[in-house]
This record gives C-alpha cells, sequence and structure tokens, in this order.
C-alpha cells in the first residue's frame, strides 16, 4: 500500500515502529519544503503576497482537521505541539481552575504518560482524587468496566482510544453515551488512534480528544486539541505572548482574544501545520478504514505464526488494532530489540511511557512491533523467520 510514497523504504529497514512514529510520504515533506523554500512568511501580521499565502495555507488545514475529526466548528481546533501539550492544557488549563478537592478522575493503568502525570499534578495541587478503572483477564478496557467504577464524586474520565501497549480499541462512543447521561467530562487521548480508526468526536460526545502529528504521517512538532466551543472559551491558556492577545496597556489590564486563538501565543511552527494538513488530505485519499483493515490483517497473520513458536509470549493477541506486544522467553526486551535491529528490524523495546501498567501486566519491559499502512505480508514473514532463529540472540547482540 503506497510504499513508493515514502522514500525512506528505499533502504534496508523494516519498520515497525509506528506507534512512537511514523515515516512521513513525499508530499508531505515537500509541501514543508515548499514553505520554505518559495513562501516562508510569519502568520496573521504581513500584507504582502507570501504572508497572504502563508495565511491561506496555515488556515485552511484548521477546517481540513475539523472535518477529519467531524468537530462542528474550525473553532473547536487548538494547534498544540502535540498530543502531549494538549493534554497538559486539558487537565491544568481546564480542570485545573474546574476540579475541587475530592473530585475524582478516572483513568486506567494502561494510559501513556502524558494522560497520567498531568492528573498526579492535579492530584497533589488540588487535592483530586486519581482512580483507575480496572483492566479485563485481556489488559483491555471494557464499557460495563467503565460503568461499575464510576461514583458520585467521578467528574472526568479520561482516557486513550487506543493504547500504546494493549492495542485495544475503547468504544468511545458507548463511554461517551455514559458520560453524557451521567453528565461527566469524556477526555480522549486518540494519539494511537486517530490515523489508524475514524474518530468522530460528535457522535462520541467528546469534551477534549488529543492527537500529535507525527503519529499520523506528519510532521513532529505540531498536534491538535479538539474542545467543544464553550468549553475551549473558559479554558485558561498556559501560554501567554504575541498573536494570542487582543490589548495589553501600561495600567496592567490586558484583554485576549477568543479561543482557539488565545490558546496559541507566539509563532506556531507554520511549516509544520501545513504538513499535517497534507498529512490529512494522504491518509484520507486511503481511507482510514481501509488503513485499520490492513494493519489488523496483518497483525491477525503475525500472531498466528508467532503462536506457533514455543519460545515466543504473547500479551495482547486479542486487541484489535496494528499492535503486537511480547517478549522472547526469558530474554531481555532490549536484547530482543537490538537482535532484531542486527536484521534492520525496528521496534521498541521497553515499558512504552506506560510505566503502571507492569501492575497489571506483572511485567515491566516488552518488545512492541506496531504496524501501519505501508508494511507489507513479506515484512511479517522476516520479522517470524528471524525471531524462530533467535535461538542464537545472544551470538548476535554480544
Ligand atoms: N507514545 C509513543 C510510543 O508509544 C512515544 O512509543
Amino acid at each position: 500500500m503506497n510504499r513508493d510514497e515514502f522514500p525512506i523504504l528505499n533502504q534496508e529497514l523494516i519498520y515497525l515502529d509506528n506507534s512512537a512514529t511514523t515515516l512521513k510520504p513525499k508530499c508531505v515533506v515537500d509541501k514543508m519544503v515548499d514553505y520554505y523554500t518559495k513562501y516562508t512568511s510569519n502568520i496573521h501580521r504581513g500584507d504582502y503576497h507570501n504572508a497572504i499565502k502563508t495565511n491561506q495555507e496555515y488556515d485552511q488545514v484548521r477546517t481540513i482537521v475539523k472535518n477529519f475529526i467531524h468537530a462542528r466548528d474550525e473553532r473547536e481546533i487548538v494547534y498544540t505541539s502535540g498530543a502531549t501539550e494538549s493534554l497538559n492544557m486539558i487537565a491544568l488549563g481546564f480542570f485545573g481552575q474546574l476540579l475541587k478537592k475530592g473530585d475524582e478522575v478516572l483513568i486506567t493503568k494502561s494510559e501513556h504518560a502524558s494522560n497520567v502525570l498531568p492528573w498526579l499534578v492535579l492530584e497533589k495541587k488540588k487535592k483530586i482524587k486519581v482512580n483507575y478503572i480496572p483492566l479485563d483477564e485481556n489488559h483491555e478496557l471494557t464499557v460495563d468496566h467503565v460503568l461499575n467504577s464510576i461514583t458520585p464524586e467521578t467528574k472526568v474520565i479520561s482516557i486513550a482510544h487506543i493504547s500504546n501497549v494493549v492495542g485495544d480499541i475503547r468504544d468511545i462512543e458507548k463511554i461517551g453515551k455514559i458520560c453524557k447521561e451521567k453528565g461527566l467530562y469524556f477526555v480522549v487521548d486518540a494519539a494511537q488512534s486517530v490515523s489508524h480508526i475514524p474518530v468522530d468526536v460528535e457522535k462520541a460526545n467528546v469534551s477534549f480528544l488529543a492527537f500529535s502529528a507525527h503519529k499520523m504521517a506528519g510532521p513532529t512538532g505540531v498536534g491538535i486539541l479538539y474542545g467543544k466551543k464553550a468549553l475551549l472559551d473558559k479554558m485558561e491558556p498556559l501560554k501567554y505572548g504575541g498573536g494570542m492577545n487582543q490589548s495589553f496597556e501600561s495600567d496592567s489590564s490586558y484583554t485576549l482574544k477568543e479561543a482557539p486563538i488565545k490558546l496559541e501565543a507566539g509563532t506556531p511552527p507554520i511549516a509544520s501545520v501545513i504538513g499535517l494538513g497534507e498529512a490529512i488530505k494522504f491518509i484520507e485519499s486511503i481511507g482510514v478504514s481501509k488503513i485499520h483493515e490492513h494493519e489488523y490483517k496483518l497483525k491477525q497473520y503475525l500472531i498466528q505464526e508467532l503462536e506457533k513458536l514455543p519460545n515466543i509470549v504473547l500479551y495482547n493477541k486479542n486487541s484489535k488494532s496494528g499492535i503486537v506486544t511480547f517478549n522472547i522467553r526469558g530474554v531481555f526486551s532490549q536484547d530482543t530489540s537490538i537482535y532484531l535491529n542486527h536484521y534492520n528490524i525496528a521496534i521498541r523495546a521497553g515499558n512504552h511511557c506506560a510505566k503502571i501498567l507492569k501492575d497489571d501486566l506483572n511485567i515491566n519491559n516488552t518488545c512492541r512491533i506496531s504496524i501501519y499502512l505501508y508494511n507489507t505480508k513479506e515484512e511479517m514473514d522476516q520479522v517470524i523467520e528471524v525471531l524462530k532463529n533467535s535461538k542464537d540472540i545472544f551470538k548476535v547482540v554480544i
């Protein structure tokens, strides 16, 4: 599927670390080079040709993103530096004002650091409670477990749409419905989902949603915070500066612009925003559902073959995304990734920034294969072959 679009693949490389970051198609790189070589200028400041062109290219990405996640209004789309900044803004800039001592935020033990730490900071600062919705025996989050975890103190449910280690796809439409019925805020970390499965913020009654461009064929340094307009209006900026203010005076008075602009202080990563727009167009030209179908088929094949190898321990056989988490029995995960690298196979080993999942998995470190649209069955066969021969691992690694 579209391998020719990815110049980086013209080398000996089986790239299976797509949950960390995806490769970038030529169209995205070219679009960004165009900005740098043909019309560089700042946004919303200049009256000359190049500045007007930059404004057009930059501003239209808000519409592209809005349509991609089915938001209602461009004003619900905030450019940030990535999912991490978005989630910090949600927790600290919005809930930091709203939540009171004793209020409860529900997350899970398989959340990535950026959907845990900002809440732990609030727990310390505001004496809120952060509690964990139990995972099932496959380390997945079920709707029933969500429902059964809600208490009278619960104010917020904040979960990944797809967890970055287990790869389980959470039913955000059902969970969003529960939040609506119970009057809870619903925060979704869509970093691992938005370029792999369809996302509809309206259908899922999402209050806030976060994702990064670099995990969706786009550049690093830019991401999106989606928020319902009325909620963004109440959000306090975490950064102040140029672009976001209406006025400030020597008598200490100041006025901010409306959301989303009040949340975008300073010169943004203009080329990266423009690159994100191109990345979304690229993804849409294939279709997110087709991408998911392709990844899941490869995952199922890989699982089916790895199950035949007695030395492989699999942790997430059942999850429906393109993520396969495993270890070679008795081998430290990083040794496995160094071994695979010897065959030009790139995976991630470690705790994957989901540092409390160990309580559930009973293991600190795993190997993770994460599949994307350009991966092939032939690549899976090579991985299987190399893992089949892993009795020689220490000849290679040492
Ligand atoms: N969240 C990224 C990963 O899972 C960094 O690798």
